[in-house]
């Protein structure tokens, strides 16, 4: 079965870019003139997903414009040079279905992805955090999950090898290496404390799910920082059945941070200088 949705969790606070964010979802800040929504939509739809699922809440509804149009702009720029600029987001949007939901209590990841369920139903789904900014080598990374995913027919997350002292920021697996760079989970930690880590294999914001994860998510208790944490629902998946976790092939910016989101913006900006 091919994976037709992608869930979009996008109600956290983004708190590690106030002022910017007090009053502008961190999902619209741009990377050089896209914003960090849009190049996942554009990640979702490389996979073939075309239903895309917002999770959104207060002071959010700028995403839900961004895929909108807006007539009295685009009649303005019509027939100018600059109308191209908008190709981009106008082809997502014809090809692309959305809805949106709303987290009203900010209680985690997990309990976002939950909220999305009435968006997704009984399928396999991905889950596409935005503020991680992805560029794979060959395939995008959710299409890298997507094949793992048809392979074996089970959840699957992507991962990366981080540096020790920044463990504590993720959730990590303890997995075995089944081919390279395919690992079976055999447990999970969220932000494991400095010095604690079991690995410095880091979940990053990509997901294919299997929709069994929304009934562990409901039977799932508060976790880290009491919040509903997908990292603990997935321990649990990975007990009843099977878990896997990939390695992907490309490079994450972490869009979250200062210091990631400048470093996308330097790599993006000299990529667009090269293509011309
Ligand atoms: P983060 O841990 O990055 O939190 O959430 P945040 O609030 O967005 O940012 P900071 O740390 O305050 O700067 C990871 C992802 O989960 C979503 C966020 O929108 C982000 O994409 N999320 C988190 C929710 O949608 N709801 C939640 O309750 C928590």
């Amino acid at each position: 079965m091919t994976v037709r949705k992608c869930l979009f969790p996008a109600a956290g606070y983004g708190t590690r870019f106030l002022p910017a964010t007090k009053a502008m979802p961190k999902e619209m800040l741009p990377i050089v003139n896209t914003p960090l929504i849009q190049y996942g939509v554009e990640e979702a739809r490389a996979a073939g997903m075309v239903n895309i699922g917002m999770v959104t809440g207060r002071g959010k509804r700028a995403l839900a414009d961004h895929f909108d149009i807006s007539y009295e702009l685009e009649h303005q720029i019509k027939g100018s040079d600059k109308e191209g600029m908008l190709s981009g987001i106008r082809k997502l949007m014809e090809e692309c279905v959305f809805s949106f939901t709303r987290q009203t209590e900010m209680k985690g990841l997990g309990h976002a992805i939950l909220t999305g369920e009435t968006l997704i139903g009984n399928e396999p789904f991905g889950v596409l955090l935005a503020d991680d900014l992805c560029v794979g080598d060959k395939h995008d990374v959710m299409t890298q999950l997507v094949h793992v995913y048809e392979r074996f027919g089970c959840s699957v997350v992507a991962v990366e090898e981080v540096p020790m002292d920044e463990v504590h920021k993720y959730g990590v697996i303890v997995a075995d290496e089944i081919e390279p760079g395919l690992f079976e989970v055999r447990d999970m930690v969220e932000k494991p404390p400095r010095g604690e880590a079991p690995s410095n294999m880091a979940i990053i914001g990509r997901y294919v799910l299997t929709p069994d994860i929304f009934d562990i998510i409901r039977e799932t208790p508060p976790g880290k920082n009491g919040e509903i944490q997908i990292t603990d629902a997935l321990k649990e998946q990975a007990r009843r059945g099977r878990v896997l976790a990939l390695r992907f092939s490309g490079r994450r910016f972490d869009c979250g941070s200062v210091d990631g989101f400048v470093e996308a913006t330097n790599y993006f900006y000299e990529r667009m200088r090269k293509k011309g």
